[in-house]
């Protein structure tokens, strides 16, 4: 590899970064963040790396979601439980449809820092920096609030170390039960049509099952999970700071998550995100959007993946329900006929987002499913692995995203619209959309 220190990023071009105007707390900060133990270990990295080689060839399906920016002000562990529940609700339909195992993600225990449009905004003829994330700056509109505050790096490693240790809890102590997590799917289908028949089909598996003498007693997998976490990694002075060498591999991770991403905005080829995450073992993302050339995806994948290593890279597609089948294939057949080893997984949020009439930023229950089955389709008719879905959704009952089966109106936007930035889908609307990508599975394995 070209040389790489986990600081060789601050030599490029770093787009999106606030700017500190204490640079000694800055520092302060960082050299205490690179005290704190890992947030994740090395051997659950791998571990990661392999599932989502899996999912590369076919042989398992990614399933990554939680919210657009997690936040001080909404973490408590309601919120965490309830988003954990949903995200097993979903895993065991798409399991059951798909016949292969689930990887999960979370956008979790990490997801704080925001690209923006604009970096600064102006309301009622005041101007201010934007609001970028609880790990940069607050959200209400006021000078003191606005100014980039290092300590705020601090609060979010303590905030995602509680997250990381009550999600591991979840996971392994009971709460994933498969028979506990379809009885709550059959809570949500009954009574809608469509999708109790695959609910019925889960059930009579899991009696059989049981007469078998399968269950989470003499199999204690069925009892417990495992959920992956992974962020942005749009901070660098925050992933650098938790960048670790191991001491059983000697090699270089990023241990404040298991998975990292780069954005759409960030992710030149010269710039200093990829040229941090060049450098880590940790299985990266790179949003890919209709501004994004085949040259710059080929040179992408050569630089943060040149030994060509199944599970290392992920390349989540954000066209837009009306773009992706003009912009999508042509970036598909270039890097299947290079060989290249690339799980492909669809955004179906960050292209479809449009402003209500009443001003809120929202998103169309319809453009997201639609987006989803052209990815699909598009897989189907090119004969590559439609690998994973990418969602950004909460486990409470939101009004942010327009339709679905509660039919929500732009005029109930306002009701419960507590996102700190982009719409999710709420817990009804994430579980349905689950069951429409059941359809879309079963139809890619016919
Ligand atoms: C996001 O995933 O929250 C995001 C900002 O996405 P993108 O970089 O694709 O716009
Ligand atoms: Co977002």
């Amino acid at each position: 590899m070209r040389d790489w220190s986990k600081s060789s990023w601050r030599e490029k071009v770093a787009l999106q970064q606030p700017i500190y105007s204490d640079t000694n707390a800055l520092k302060q900060v960082e050299a205490e963040l690179g005290k704190y133990p890992p947030l994740v270990f090395a051997e659950e990295v791998k571990s990661l790396k392999k599932h989502l080689a899996d999912v590369t060839e076919g042989k398992a399906f990614l399933l990554q979601g939680g919210d657009c920016a997690e936040s001080f002000a909404e973490f408590n562990a309601n919120n965490i439980r309830d988003f954990f529940k949903v995200f097993l609700q979903m895993s065991v339909v798409l399991t059951f449809a798909g016949g292969k195992p689930v990887v999960k993600v979370g956008r979790i225990a990490g997801q704080f820092a925001k690209p923006r449009s604009s970096d600064m905004e102006t309301f009622d003829g005041v101007t201010l920096p934007s609001y970028r994330g609880d790990i940069i700056n607050g959200i209400d509109f006021n000078k003191e609030a606005r100014e980039p505050d290092p300590k705020r790096m601090i609060m979010a490693y303590n905030q995602a170390a509680s997250t990381q240790n009550l999600i591991r809890a979840f996971a392994r102590g009971g709460f994933a039960d498969l028979n506990r997590v379809h009885s709550w799917n059959l809570d949500f289908s009954s009574g809608h049509d469509k999708y109790e028949a695959l609910s019925q089909k889960i059930a009579e598996t899991l009696s059989f099952m049981k007469a078998c003498g399968i269950n989470s007693t003499t199999n204690p997998n069925l009892a417990q999970t495992v959920l992956y976490t992974s962020h942005e990694a749009l901070l660098l002075n925050y992933e650098e700071a938790l960048t670790r060498k191991d001491s059983m591999d000697d090699k270089i991770y990023d241990c404040s998550s298991h998975m990292l991403w780069i954005g759409d905005r960030t992710r030149g080829v010269d710039g200093a995100h990829v040229e941090f995450l060049r450098g880590v073992e940790n299985p990266v993302g790179i949003k890919a959007g209709p501004t994004t050339t085949v040259e710059d995806l080929l040179s992408l994948i050569d630089t943060i993946n040149p030994q060509n290593e199944p599970g290392k890279l992920n390349i989540i597609v954000r066209m837009g329900a009306d773009k992706v089948k003009d912009y999508y294939p042509k970036l598909l057949k270039a890097v299947k006929a290079e060989g290249k080893k690339v799980l492909w997984s669809c955004d179906p949020m960050h292209g479809n987002t449009f402003k209500a009439s009443n001003d809120y930023k929202t998103r169309d229950f319809k453009n997201i499913v639609a987006e989803v089955k052209s990815f699909f389709d598009i897989h189907k008719a090119e004969g590559t692995i439609a690998g994973g879905i990418h969602l950004e959704m909460t486990g409470k009952d939101v009004t942010e995203c327009v339709g679905g089966g509660q039919n929500i109106i732009e005029e109930d936007l306002g009701s419960r619209y507590h996102t700190h930035c982009d719409p999710r889908l709420n817990a009804s609307q994430a579980l349905e959309l689950a069951f429409l990508i059941a359809d879309n599975m079963k139809e890619a394995n016919s």
